[in-house]
């Protein structure tokens, strides 16, 4: 009997060894938690590989380009399967990507990418990223949009701009985007423009430095709500009424933005989907069955949000939805 349940103990260990060996195991090397949409985009990643029943070696790098490098070599090492990579800037990548190549581990690029010439340089299974630049025109869009609508067209309004991550494509598209828009508009005069990092605290700090050295700020667009968010607090301790002394435009579009807008505190936010779990785990079906992908990079849909609703942009007939009446179908 002993012998038995020896043996069936032994059976049971091998028999565990080779169904964790024969388990699909994905790195995920993310950029960190600066952000509402960071944290939204990790868990739909996260909730749908579990769903999937495949195994996730998850790697936040606080914000540091080297901590990537360090997670993606010990993807190597550690001889996932694939793996899924979004670079906290997007230049630097060539050599460890090449690694990666090397290692003939799929490699799935999300949500910001590498510089073109690392694109080129590199093969990689499939993309999925925001349109940065359409979101930064969308934010011009909508500001020049509801400047005409309450009657200041005519009236030189100074601006301020929050940019994201210095180096990563979802700042310095976002803001080619805005200011090829606002290059129409020669009322609108950008007066200030600085890094607030993406995150809330720098948002609120750099906006007390814009609020102490410019007596008339009009407008505020913030390359991302959680920045937009941290300037609202500082706007009010300048005694100032955010939203109506001045305009805010933010971008992502998650709940926390979704309030300040129907609380009146922010007028609009341009969306940015994290919701990449469903994109991912589509890629990994296919690439798991062998099927070929394409590398263009896709861009989810992408919608804009504001108080009223309506058309703000006549040049292409976009809509924005009214964040109150889409409130309760907000998922981040
Ligand atoms: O790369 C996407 C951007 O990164 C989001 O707009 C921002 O909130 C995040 O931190």
């Amino acid at each position: 009997m002993k012998k038995l349940l020896s043996l069936i103990v032994a059976l049971m260990m091998v028999l565990g060894i080779a169904a964790s060996a024969g388990a699909i195991t994905i790195g995920f090397s993310q950029i960190g938690q600066e952000s509402d949409w960071r944290t939204a985009n990790t868990d739909s990643v996260l909730a749908a590989v579990e769903a999937a029943g495949w195994e996730m070696v998850y790697s936040d790098a606080q914000q540091k380009q080297e901590n990537q490098v360090q997670a993606l070599r010990n993807f190597i090492s550690q001889g996932v399967d694939y793996i899924l990579f979004t670079g906290v800037v997007s230049t630097g990548w060539d050599e460890v990507l090449k690694e990666v190549n090397e290692a003939e581990i799929p490699l799935i690029l999300l949500d910001r990418m590498p510089e073109q010439s690392t694109l080129d340089a590199i093969d990689y299974a499939a993309a999925f990223g925001g349109d940065f630049v359409e979101e930064g025109r969308r934010m011009a869009y909508w500001t020049a949009n509801y400047v005409e609508k309450i009657g200041k067209a005519d009236e030189e309004l100074n601006v301020v701009i929050l940019e994201g991550t210095t180096g990563a494509d979802a700042a310095t598209g976002r803001q080619e985007g805005i200011m090829e828009v606002l290059a129409n508009y020669p009322n609108l005069k950008v007066i200030a423009s600085q890094t607030g990092n993406f995150t809330r605290a720098e948002g609120q700090a750099v906006m007390e430095s814009f609020l102490k050295a410019h007596d008339k700020i009009d407008i505020l667009l913030a390359h991302n709500d959680d920045m937009a968010l941290g300037a609202i607090e500082s706007i009010k301790a300048a005694g100032k009424d955010p939203g109506e002394d001045i305009i805010i435009v933010g971008c992502d579009a998650p709940k926390t933005a979704f309030d300040a807008i129907i609380a009146g505190d922010m007028n609009a936010t341009i969306e940015c989907t994290p919701l990449y779990g469903p994109f991912v785990v589509a890629a990994l079906e296919k690439l798991i069955a062998g099927e070929a992908m394409d590398k263009t990079l896709i861009h989810p849909e992408e919608g804009a949000f504001d108080a009223e609703g309506g058309i703000v942009y006549s040049a292409d007939g976009r809509v924005t939805e009214k964040a109150a009446d889409k409130i309760g179908e907000r998922l981040y």
